[in-house]
């Protein structure tokens, strides 16, 4: 079923007459709600959670200029969105209030960027273009979008002959104090430094993970919260694998050494098909003491998102400890993030039952078993084409 505009207003009507009369007013309603920025081809939505009622509601539905394979949102009204399959980046107005978007610019850069990031005041965004093996940076200061650099990589490719022919960077995150941002490229297995000093952007170097071959994804950096990072973590999406490096802060930029390498999966529970499954997505929770990564294409029945434990030694050195792992909702979990609160987790799956599902983040950081809330593939359309892109803007 889709949600028609009128169809979703008689909703909400309704749940606002069923609600206490402090909370029926829609701007009550919405402090309520966790906002839940989702995305898939040709649409961009937003679904309400209200956590006390355990439930979703599609509160936005628009259609989208081509498939919003990532987005970035900067509060107040600021989203950005590209499309995996061309070179454009769309620039649109997000009114929470009213429910409405409004494209303002659209323009192209590198062919096949997947992932978006800001520096830390917001008026540069960097795309990590997967397809072109190139990384951009965007002028985005008084709602325009420039192109300003386009960064090429010169790393050695990788050994796998179907999956490394060429540079693919999957993500740039920026680090703590805000002037490096390191890139994940798959294709050559290197983590590569780009520092933004005096808004250069320059790439000032580069570590190679081990093995060979992993095809580095998305990372995150430890700890959340400090002035510096110790720890980068980052999740292999070739051989399923997270691999833990310490990070220093030199004259030269950052030094990485590799301190752990093990599986995206617990010992005791090994993909049905190995040959398939593509580890995705890694979240750290602002406590710092729980990982989250989704597997992809295990050839289970569902795939699945693992838990791990961050273990800190006496002289501070970070290590991972598989704890658990439980079920995404549905297939290809490609995107899952945490909630502001940090007591959800909100998974996406492009494929299977549920295209959104609220999971519970309980004491420890164990996730529940059955998801809280959840959105069937079937209200987004077409099967195999559920959200790809999930994260709570307000
Ligand atoms: C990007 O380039 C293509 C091909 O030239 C063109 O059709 C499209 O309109 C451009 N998109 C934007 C957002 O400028
Ligand atoms: C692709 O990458 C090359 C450099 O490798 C760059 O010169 C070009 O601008 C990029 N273009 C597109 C459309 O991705
Ligand atoms: C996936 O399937 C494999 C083998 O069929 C099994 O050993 C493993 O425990 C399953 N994983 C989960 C999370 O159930
Ligand atoms: C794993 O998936 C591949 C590709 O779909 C398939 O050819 C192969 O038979 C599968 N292997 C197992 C053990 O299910």
């Amino acid at each position: 079923m889709k949600f028609s505009a009128f169809g979703l207003t008689a909703a909400l009507a309704a749940t606002a007459a069923a609600l206490p009369s402090a909370l029926r007013r829609a701007s009550d309603y919405s402090s309520a709600a966790a906002r839940v920025l989702l995305g898939h081809n040709g649409h961009i939505y937003i679904a309400d959670y209200l956590a006390e009622s355990k439930e979703f509601k599609v509160t936005l539905e628009e259609e989208s200029l081509g498939d919003p394979s990532w987005m970035a949102f900067a509060a107040p009204n600021r989203l950005y969105a590209v499309d995996e399959f061309s070179a454009s980046l769309y620039y649109y107005e997000l009114d929470l209030d009213s429910n409405k978007l409004e494209k303002k610019v659209g323009r192209n850069g590198s062919l096949g960027v997947v992932h978006l990031e800001f520096n830390e005041d917001k008026t540069r965004l960097i795309g990590s273009a997967y397809g072109n093996g190139t990384v951009d940076v965007w002028n985005i200061e008084d709602g325009g979008l420039e192109l300003v650099n386009t960064i090429e990589s010169d790393g050695k490719l990788g050994p796998n002959k179907e999956r490394q022919t060429a540079s693919h960077p999957h993500q740039a995150n920026i680090d703590p104090t805000g002037r490096y941002f390191v890139v994940n490229d798959l294709g050559t297995d290197e983590i590569v430094v780009i520092d933004s000093k005096d808004d250069d952007y320059k790439k000032i170097g580069s570590v190679r993970v081990e093995p060979a071959g992993c095809g580095p994804r998305h990372g995150v950096f430890y700890p959340r919260g400090g002035e510096d990072a110790t720890h980068y973590l980052v999740v292999c999406e070739i051989t399923n694998q997270v691999l833990v490096f310490s990070v220093k802060y030199t004259t030269e930029g950052l030094r990485f050494k590799q301190t752990q390498t093990l599986s995206t999966f617990g010992e005791a529970f090994p993909p049905a098909n190995a040959t398939t499954a593509a580890a995705g997505e890694i979240a750290l929770t602002p406590n710092n003491q729980d990982v989250y990564i989704s597997n992809r294409l295990t050839g289970n029945k569902t795939d699945s998102i693992a838990h791990f434990k961050v273990r800190r030694s006496k002289c501070g050195a970070a290590t991972l400890e598989f704890a658990d792992t439980v079920s995404s909702g549905g297939l290809l979990p490609r995107m899952f993030s945490l909630s502001t609160d940090a007591e959800t987790v909100f998974s996406a799956n492009q494929d299977g039952k549920y295209g959104l599902a609220a999971i519970d983040i309980g004491a420890n950081g164990k996730l529940g078993d059955k998801p809280l809330a959840t959105i069937d593939n079937t209200v987004f359309g077409d099967v195999g084409f559920g959200p790809q892109f999930v994260q709570q803007i307000v």
